[in-house]
C-alpha cells in the first residue's frame, strides 16, 4: 500500500521561517524567548511558584532534558525533579508501586514505551493539546504515551563503494546483491527489533522471516558494537553499508574523530517511493500513581508544544513530532523524506514475534 509520511513532509515544508532557521538563528530565538520568560517570571508575585513540583523518571541523559525543564520551570513556576534511570526504570517503578514518586516517565524507543505499558506503570491521559500536537500514529490510542521526537533508521552507505540509488528499500537489504556487504549491531537491540516488527506489520510473518534470513546472510561480520561502530566499519572498509538511526550522523559530526567516519558515508532514507522510512520515537507517559498528575500533564503538554519541540529535537538531531515545527539547519540539510505512518502500536504489537524470528534464523 502507498503511504505518505504526512507529518514529516508537513514539518519540513510548512513554515518559511523553518527553512531560514539556521542553528544560530534558532539559538538566538530560544535565548530571546528565555529572556522574555524570565522577565515575565520576575514580574509575578512571589509565592505563585510555591510548592508545585513534578517528578520525572528519565532514561534520557540529563544534558538532553535539563534545558527543557528549566524552560518549563521559568514558564510555570513548577519545579522539575529528575531521576536519571538509564537501566531498570520500569522495574524500579513497578517495585515502588502505589508509593512511586514518579509523575512522568521519559524514554526512547517504542519498545521501552511498550514495556512500560505492559508493566502497568502508565495511565491514560487525553487532552486537546496532546492529541492536537501529536499525530495519531505516534501516540497510544488511550493516551498511555505520546511521542515527543521522531527518529528514522537509515542506511549509511559508503560514498566510495555504493552508488547513489543502489539501495532503495529495506527489502533490498536481503537480496544477494548485498552479500557480505552489510554491518549492523546485534539483532536483539531495540532499534533492530523495531525495524523487523515493522516488516512483520507490512509483509506478514513468513515474509519477514525470509527477510531476516537474507539480511543475516548478507552480514560482512558478526553483529557487534553500536550504531556508530558500524559507520566506522564502513569507513575502514569492512563493509559497504551500515544500518543506524539517523541522529548518529549529527552526533558523529560533533566529534573530531567520528566526523571522519561520517564523511565516508551517505545517508539513505529507504522506501521513499512507497511506504516511507521506518519511524521510531522518544516519548513520555504519565505514571499510573503520579502524585502530581496535573503537573505531569502540564509538563507533557509543554514538551509537545513548539518551543520544547524545537529545543528537544535539536538537542539530539531528532525530528519534532508536532507538524509545522521548523527543523534545525542540519536536519534541513539532510533533506525532506517520506516517513512510514504505520501506527507505532502495530510495531509494538509485533515486537515479541520479531525477537522470536531473529532467534529462529540464528541472528546474533
Ligand atoms: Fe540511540
Amino acid at each position: 500500500m502507498m503511504r505518505h509520511g504526512i507529518n514529516l513532509k508537513i514539518a519540513g515544508t510548512a513554515t518559511a521561517a523553518g527553512s531560514a532557521a539556521s542553528g544560530g538563528a534558532l539559538r538566538a530565538w530560544i535565548a530571546a524567548v528565555a529572556v522574555l520568560v524570565l522577565v515575565v517570571g520576575a514580574l509575578m508575585p512571589i509565592g505563585t511558584a510555591s510548592a508545585a513540583e513534578v517528578n520525572v523518571y528519565s532514561y534520557r541523559q540529563p544534558f538532553l532534558i535539563k534545558p527543557l525543564f528549566d524552560a518549563f520551570t521559568r514558564q510555570t513556576g513548577v519545579k522539575v525533579n529528575v531521576v536519571f534511570a538509564p537501566k531498570g526504570m520500569v522495574e524500579r517503578i513497578k517495585r515502588e508501586g502505589r508509593n512511586s514518586p514518579a509523575d512522568l516517565i521519559l524514554t526512547v524507543d517504542i519498545g521501552r514505551l511498550h514495556e512500560a505499558v505492559q508493566a502497568g506503570i502508565l495511565q491514560g491521559v487525553q487532552t486537546e493539546r496532546l492529541t492536537g500536537n501529536v499525530p495519531a500514529p505516534y501516540r497510544h490510542p488511550e493516551g498511555l504515551w505520546y511521542a515527543l521526537t521522531l527518529r528514522t533508521r537509515v542506511a549509511y552507505a559508503s560514498k566510495e563503494r555504493v552508488q547513489p540509488g543502489e539501495l532503495k528499500r529495506y527489502e533490498d537489504l536481503a537480496t544477494p546483491h548485498w552479500k557480505g556487504r552489510i554491518c549492523m549491531r546485534s539483532s536483539q537491540h531495540v532499534y533492530n527489533v523495531g525495524l523487523l516488527a515493522s516488516m512483520i506489520a507490512h509483509h506478514g510473518e513468513a515474509a519477514a522471516e525470509e527477510w531476516a534470513r537474507g539480511l543475516l546472510a548478507n552480514q560482512a561480520r558478526k553483529p557487534q558494537g553500536n550504531d556508530r561502530a558500524q559507520v566506522r566499519a564502513v569507513k575502514e572498509g569492512e563493509c559497504d553499508l551500515a544500518l543506524g538511526n539517523h541522529y548518529y550522523m549529527g552526533k558523529m559530526l560533533q566529534d573530531k574523530e567520528q566526523a571522519t567516519w561520517a564523511d565516508a558515508v551517505r545517508m539513505v532514507f529507504p522506501n521513499q517511493a512507497d511506504r516511507g522510512a521506518h519511524i521510531n520515537v522518544s516519548g513520555a507517559g504519565v505514571a499510573r500513581y503520579a502524585p502530581h498528575k496535573a503537573q505531569a500533564v502540564r509538563l507533557l503538554e509543554f514538551l509537545t508544544d513548539d518551543l520544547a519541540q524545537r529545543m528537544y529535537a535539536e538537542q539530539n538531531f531528532e525530528y519534532p513530532v508536532k507538524a509545522g515545527v521548523p527543523w534545525s539547519g542540519l536536519l534541513e540539510s539532510w533533506g525532506k523524506f517520506t516517513a512510514d505512518d504505520l501506527p507505532l502500536v502495530d510495531v509494538a504489537r509485533n515486537r515479541a514475534l520479531a525477537i522470536r524470528i531473529f532467534d529462529r534464523v540464528g541472528f546474533p
